[in-house]
């Protein structure tokens, strides 16, 4: 398996299509995938994998821990997921260098290997690509620092990120952000370097961490505060043992389609993805916008929900996403803003100032989309306002890099009016792929420009 995912075009042009619907297989899930890879190096025997996602944010995390001397056999089963063995434990330092960790596009990686390697007692030097290096590292460098680790940066808050682990202790950390990020980070220190940890943030985040720790075996509670809080408590033991780690279908790739779907253009399911309460958000968001969603064949897989949910068109009214319902939808408010576009009375979104530190600025290149689409589009400091009754028109649009941007475009296209061409799609191969196929498949018109 190489080090990079598979090829994805970069000059796109996507053209309207009359209709889109049938049944797609989205994408294994990209943050159960990392997390499979690296609590897989955590536990205390070889760990079988399967349908990670063969995406290049996942395969950065393959590559780091392969850095680190653990060996990662995957390969692409048949359905284009990625399946194998972590041979795990990670071994401890000392490094008599740091170790150089390339995480690509992938803020996952960098910040959870932050986590594990300074836990492991590792020296690594983390770096990524152009977005990444915009992208702040300060806030798992404190909770790593508190726990005896040392870490300095650039500018004392950007990769790349020089940090030495050692004899970690336990620590109470109280992010000031609901980041899933941060808290896994400091839960996965804590499980390698067999400390407590206890990590309370203002809202309840993605919990994927906890509960495949659980599935190991490992002991992690969350209680909720009635100020809407969460707090996470790690007690120290043996390192995990998972049982076989089966990773569901992106729900945030899903999310595409059911936008696509609500908007009008068929109805259309997406069989087995991840449905944890962390990652439902844009569902909720979907309903609360009068969109048709079903939810059937719902189980448990490894200690996450999985279902099939089909989303079929309707009349959107509006709707408001703030509080906590942003931590549950954030990285599908922009493809859900689309949805507001399509609405009667359009989305507005506050306290979504995290959009801003994604691989994009995500407030700002969603308003360059929507207005080289000719879009309304109003940009808060901490949200938008995206006004009902509109249509895309064809254009021109560079997705600054941002795989979720691309993939917004290339729904708004199909939706839309007029083609539009998109540079900067191959950004899309950090987390989905296939995509452009399932867009073939469902209906959608392709066309691959000239590079
Ligand atoms: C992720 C958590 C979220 C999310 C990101 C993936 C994860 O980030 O936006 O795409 O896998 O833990 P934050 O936890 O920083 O909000």
């Amino acid at each position: 398996m190489s080090a990079t995912a598979p090829d994805v075009p970069d000059r796109v042009r996507i053209h309207p299509a009359p209709t889109l619907r049938g049944s797609v297989d989205v994408a294994g899930d990209k943050s159960i995938g990392h997390r499979a890879l690296l609590i897989g190096a955590l536990s205390a025997a070889p760990v079988a994998v399967d349908g990670v996602p063969d995406a290049g944010d996942v395969r950065a995390s393959a590559a780091a821990l392969r850095a680190l001397g653990v060996r990662v056999e995957l390969e692409v089963d048949g359905d284009g997921r990625l399946a194998g063995t972590v041979h795990a434990p990670l071994q401890g330092g000392p490094d008599p260098q740091p170790v150089p960790i390339d995480c690509g596009n992938s803020g996952t990686t960098l910040r959870l290997l932050a986590g594990v390697a300074a836990g492991a007692g590792r020296h690594v030097l983390l770096d990524g690509d152009a977005s990444l290096r915009r992208r702040p590292v300060d806030r798992i460098m404190a909770p790593l620092v508190a726990m005896g680790a040392r870490a300095s940066a650039r500018d004392g808050r950007l990769p790349p990120l020089d940090l030495a682990g050692g004899r970690l202790h336990g620590v109470t950390w109280d992010s000031p952000v609901a980041s899933a990020q941060v808290k896994s980070a400091v839960l996965l220190a804590g499980v390698a370097a067999g400390v407590e940890v206890r990590v309370r943030s203002p809202h309840p985040s993605r919990d994927h961490t906890e509960r495949m720790l659980g599935h190991g075996g490992v002991t992690v509670r969350t209680t909720h505060a009635a100020d809407g809080g969460e707090e996470v408590h790690l007690t120290p033991g043996a390192a995990p043992r998972p049982k076989r780690l089966t990773v569901p279908r992106d729900p945030s790739a899903a999310a595409f389609w059911h936008v696509a779907a609500a908007c009008g253009a068929g109805t259309i399911t997406t069989p087995a993805v991840g449905l944890n309460p962390g990652r439902t958000g844009a569902l909720d968001v979907l309903r609360a916008l009068g969109a048709a969603v079903t939810v059937h064949d719902a189980e448990e897989r490894c200690g996450e929900p999985v279902g099939t949910v089909t989303v079929a068109p309707g009349r959107l009214t509006g709707a408001t996403v703030d509080g906590a319902l942003v931590v549950r939808s954030l990285d599908e408010l922009p493809v859900l803003a689309l949805a507001g576009a399509c609405s009667d009375e359009g989305l507005t979104v506050r306290d979504a100032g995290e959009l801003r530190v994604k691989e994009s600025d995500r407030i700002g290149t969603l308003g360059a989309l929507f207005a080289a689409l000719g879009l309304a589009f109003v940009a808060h400091p901490d949200g938008f306002d995206v006004p009902g009754g509109q249509r895309p028109g064809g254009g021109a649009v560079d997705a600054a890099g941002d795989h979720r941007i691309a993939m917004t475009a290339a729904v708004a296209a199909s939706l839309g009016t007029g083609p539009v061409d998109i540079d900067g799609f191959a950004s899309v191969a950090t987390s989905y792929p296939t995509f452009l196929d399932d867009l073939a498949a469902l209906g959608g018109a392709v066309e691959v420009r000239d590079a």
